[in-house]
């Protein structure tokens, strides 16, 4: 079944050539996509450090992953799959269908005056409007940034005022296994909270949820025009695609930092078509006629690349799933959506893959399923514990392949490239640096380190199409962020190292993000919502290990001095106040009170001493340390 060509020369000699011409590499590259003027330049480095990709072309991305299809005979067969485990819903829309509810929602937001480089914020849940919804703003040249349905007000306000829409996109509610979540008072509060004034709401109604659109028109304090989705859909004429640059920006998408102010990540529509529609097919081994599922949600990274674009510009099937690993209605989730809907690739987060060993440890739901058709499963999101690694390739008797990326590449630095030539797997390693990713470790001082040392993991610039052209409306944080740590390299904020045999193995960060179950979030802007109570004198916020989500955050605060709250009630508070301002998917729920925090004499909190302590790591008491009797009374709270 599986379709991969082995060769024992084919990725190290493609991997040379991207590194040593790349010019010519992702010209041809290029020729993957249909432009409307063909890109006689590859690569833009005229105001390095940033540097921008086909810098002559145009095109619009949706042409190549939608209308190229219909032109080549595919209009009947199947772009996207939607199985909601939530509604027991199932569609599947063929690619003429697609391209009509894409050309009608363009037609609907051109009605509201969105054109090219305006921008849309889209907050749905997982439903087919929101794939749809990103590939209209596309078909207009107009630049979407979808906002994950865990999040709280506050970060769809801060996105609002950072992105400046003209129009934001949303429907009356989302589902999940234990609660129905009404998404209308957090938009409500946004626009509230957020100093931009957003001119239109496009709410798709969703059956049980109120919308009670009369009410909210009537709310004093927001200005926007409130609209029913399908009232307007229904007035709205198809649009066409709008040609645009090839350096135009296709989408923001907002990710954790370590301040608490979200970096809006944008990029651009040539450089992303020409590496999504590369890495689809090089190394996810994913082709015209087959079907890839992405177990994400389109509100991170890897639902933008590979539930939305990819796969459609290889003229693929995507499944859109709603629902989770396990629990809707059990840890054979994945598997019946692999033999229902033939899939080829299955991608998802190891937490996933944990949960579902949880539930299911002798994989027995497996035997209930064919899986036949499944070729590879694919990880990403965190590190790949060996372990998980192990018991799925045994259970599913496929080829487990870690890949690790950020919202900031778009698609994965590291990967086992199976659609060229299937590698030798090595546990605990995302295996060797993708195309145009030339990847190194460095010490602190930016010196390359040897073999099996462990430093910053870095990119040699410029870096390949597709990855970030930069923070929205901050060209010096886009450099402060990434490009100032070390000369010449994009910084990853990752910690690591590389083998004898080239092989990459990513450790994790060296700076304050953690990942929750495969989520990005900073413990920064944690604590700053604990800063925000009124007994909280200051507090830290710390990644602990987590058996089932990688990691977990934990907080310690310190009271002011005199308030003696009941400490129950106040942990209920706190919990509730990071829930509030970040979010359900902070997951924030370890929270404890303590007399002091570790600190230097200068006031720096000792957050990494504190990490290592509860690691159960050897730790050294900084000499700088104000008072090292905290560190005694603080063990047994970080160690209990
Ligand atoms: N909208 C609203 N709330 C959401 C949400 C969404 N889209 N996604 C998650 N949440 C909420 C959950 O309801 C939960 O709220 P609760 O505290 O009221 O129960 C909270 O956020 C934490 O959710 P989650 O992270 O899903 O944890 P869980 O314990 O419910 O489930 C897993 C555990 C492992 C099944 C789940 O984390 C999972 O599927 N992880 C994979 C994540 C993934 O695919 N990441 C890919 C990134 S590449
Ligand atoms: P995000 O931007 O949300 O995709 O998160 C990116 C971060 O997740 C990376 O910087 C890594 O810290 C972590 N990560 C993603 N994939 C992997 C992987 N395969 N192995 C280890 N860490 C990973």
């Amino acid at each position: 079944m599986r379709s991969s060509t082995t060769s024992s020369s084919g990725y190290r000699r493609l991997y040379a050539d991207s590194l040593e011409d790349p010019e010519t590499f992702w010209l041809r590259a290029a020729e993957s996509v249909d432009w409307s003027k063909p890109p006689q330049r590859a690569l833009d480095d005229s105001a390095a450090p940033t540097y921008r990709w086909f810098p002559d072309g145009e095109l619009n991305i949706t042409v190549s992953a939608l209308d190229r299809h219909l032109e080549a005979g595919r209009a009947q067969k199947p772009a996207l799959i939607y199985d909601s485990a939530m509604t027991g819903q199932r569609r599947t829309y063929t690619y003429a269908e697609l391209t009509e509810e894409v050309e009608r929602t363009a037609g609907m937001l051109a009605q509201c005056g969105v054109g090219r480089g305006d921008r849309v914020i889209i907050y749905l849940p997982m439903i087919p409007q929101a794939p749809i919804a990103m590939l209209a703003c596309a078909r207009l040249g107009a630049v979407h940034s979808v906002v994950f349905g865990g999040f709280a007000a506050r970060e769809i306000a801060t996105r609002i005022d950072d992105a400046q829409p003209k129009v934001l996109l949303t429907a009356s509610g989302g589902i999940e296994p234990s609660r129905r979540v009404e998404y209308l008072p957090a938009v409500a509060e946004a626009l509230k909270l957020a100093e931009h004034a957003v001119a239109d709401v496009v709410v798709l109604e969703r059956e049980g949820f109120s919308t009670r659109l009369g009410d909210l028109s009537a709310e004093p304090e927001i200005s926007s025009r409130w609209h029913d989705w399908q009232d307007l859909l229904s007035r709205a004429p198809r649009a066409g695609a709008v040609t645009v640059a090839a350096t135009d920006p296709l989408y923001i998408l907002y990710t954790s930092g370590t301040t608490g102010k979200p970096k809006g990540v944008w990029r651009d529509q040539g450089g992303t078509a020409v590496a999504l529609a590369w890495s689809i097919s090089a190394i996810f081994d994913i082709g015209p006629g087959e079907t890839i599922l992405t177990a994400s949600d389109v509100g991170w990274v890897v639902g933008h690349s590979y539930i939305v674009y990819a796969p459609l510009l290889a003229g693929a099937t995507t499944v859109l799933y709603e629902g989770k690993p396990v629990g809707t209605p059990d840890a054979g989730a994945f598997w019946r959506l692999v033999q229902e809907h033939r899939i080829k690739t299955l991608f998802t987060a190891p937490t996933a893959l944990r949960a579902i060993r949880r539930a299911d440890p002798h994989a027995r739901l497996v035997e209930d399923y064919d899986l036949s058709e499944l070729c590879y499963l694919f990880a990403a999101g965190e590190r790949l514990d060996p372990e998980t690694q192990r018991w799925a390739a045994q259970a599913l008797k496929v080829p487990v392949v870690d890949n690790w990326w950020q919202t900031e590449t778009g698609w994965p630095i590291c990967a086992n490239p199976v659609g060229i030539e299937e590698l030798p797997i090595k546990e605990g390693s995302a295996t060797l640096p993708a195309a145009g990713y030339d990847v190194r470790v460095l010490d602190p001082l930016g010196q390359e380190l040897p073999a099996g040392r462990e430093g910053n993991l870095a990119i040699k610039l410029p870096m390949p199409p597709g990855t970030l052209a930069g923070l929205w409306g901050s060209e010096q944080q886009f450099i402060d962020s990434y490009l100032s740590a070390f000369e010449g390299y994009y910084s990853t904020g990752d910690s690591g190292y590389i083998d004898e045999d080239g092989y990459v193995f990513v450790m994790g960060r060296t700076d304050d993000i953690i990942n929750i179950a495969g989520h990005r979030l900073s413990t920064g802007q944690m604590e700053a919502a604990l800063a925000k109570h009124p007994a909280v004198a200051e507090c830290a916020v710390i990644g602990l290990t987590d058996e089932l989500k990688g990691q977990r955050a934990a907080g310690y605060v310190v009271l002011k001095s005199g308030d003696a709250p009941d400490h129950d009630e106040l942990r209920h508070q706190l919990r509730e106040l990071v829930r509030q301002t970040i979010g359900a998917v902070a997951d924030f729920k370890d929270v404890a009170v303590v007399e002091a925090l570790p600190k230097t004499r200068s006031g720096k909190i000792l957050r990494k001493t504190m990490r290592q302590i509860a690691a159960g790591e050897d730790y050294r008491i900084p000499s700088t340390i104000e008072d090292a009797s905290v560190i005694e009374a603080i063990t047994p709270v970080l160690r209990p």
